[in-house]
């Protein structure tokens, strides 16, 4: 038999039949980034909203990268109005549910701390979580998550060939279906629980790793991710807490 790729176009009512809920779904052949329509579009739409695109063309990544985005992937944005309070748990939220919709779709993910997924150690999706701010005040309104999953057949750059993966053989439509409904899902669970699930879907906890902290370089052993989101490293000198931002995960071993 051979492969027809339009069968597995993204389109709307393919999705339909995979979600549950009737968030508002925007979907595009070709965009600058779904974060970027997100942010636009929740000037006029105050409620929850969806956007999807094959392709884009200045996808962003954190920490002011780029993120490599060719046709046929998998750029997935929900903005969503912030529950006040909930702010630290927006990051774990979106690994969890994306861990869960790729699982899912027949494939199995681990977290690396913060909110890359991994398979056999190597980055198969990114998130980019982006805040919408009052202009009055600067309390948080919203929340736009972002998620790039590496679906596409092009090959990568070689500056991401020994570091990416590519997860094959994924119903795109349905990928979206089940991972607009798994965000809605870890978006109202108990804090707790997104926690436990994160950390038994965690690729870190309990290996070791090297990091950077005030510019020095240590390694240890993570023991947990505590209630902040925080990785607990064990070293020889005792434990080191990390948030993210404030320290640069160099490896594991
Ligand atoms: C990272 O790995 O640094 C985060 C990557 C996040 C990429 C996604 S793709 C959909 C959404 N639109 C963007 O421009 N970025 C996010």
């Amino acid at each position: 038999m051979h492969f027809c790729y339009n069968e597995n176009m993204l389109e709307l009512n393919k999705i339909d039949h995979w979600r549950s809920n009737r968030l508002p779904f925007f979907l595009k052949a070709e965009t600058g980034s779904t974060n970027a329509d997100c942010r636009v579009y929740a000037e006029e739409y105050d409620g929850d909203f969806i956007f999807l695109a094959e392709k884009q063309n200045a996808g962003r990544g954190r920490r002011g990268r780029d993120f490599y985005s060719p046709d046929h992937g998998f750029y997935f944005s929900m903005c969503v109005n912030a529950v006040s309070g909930k702010e630290i748990l927006y990051t774990l939220v979106c690994a969890v549910a994306a861990a869960e919709a790729l699982e899912g779709c027949g494939q199995k993910t681990e977290i690396k701390w913060v909110n890359d997924l991994y398979q056999n150690g190597k980055k198969a999706a990114g998130i980019l979580c982006e805040a919408i701010r009052s202009n009055e005040d600067f309390t948080l309104k919203k929340v736009i998550i972002g998620i790039g999953i590496n679906v596409s057949e092009d090959p990568f750059p070689e500056e991401l060939k020994d570091k990416a993966v590519r997860l094959g053989g994924i119903d795109r439509n349905r990928l979206a279906g089940l991972l607009s409904d798994a965000l809605l899902k870890w978006l109202s669970a108990p804090e707790e629980e997104v926690l436990r699930e994160y950390r038994h879907r965690s690729f870190l906890i309990g290996r070791e790793v090297l990091y950077e902290i005030n510019g020095r370089e240590k390694s240890g052993r993570v023991t947990d991710i505590n209630e902040k989101g925080n990785l607990v490293v064990l070293t020889e000198e005792g434990e080191d807490v990390l948030a993210s931002g404030e320290i640069s995960l160099k490896n594991w071993k």
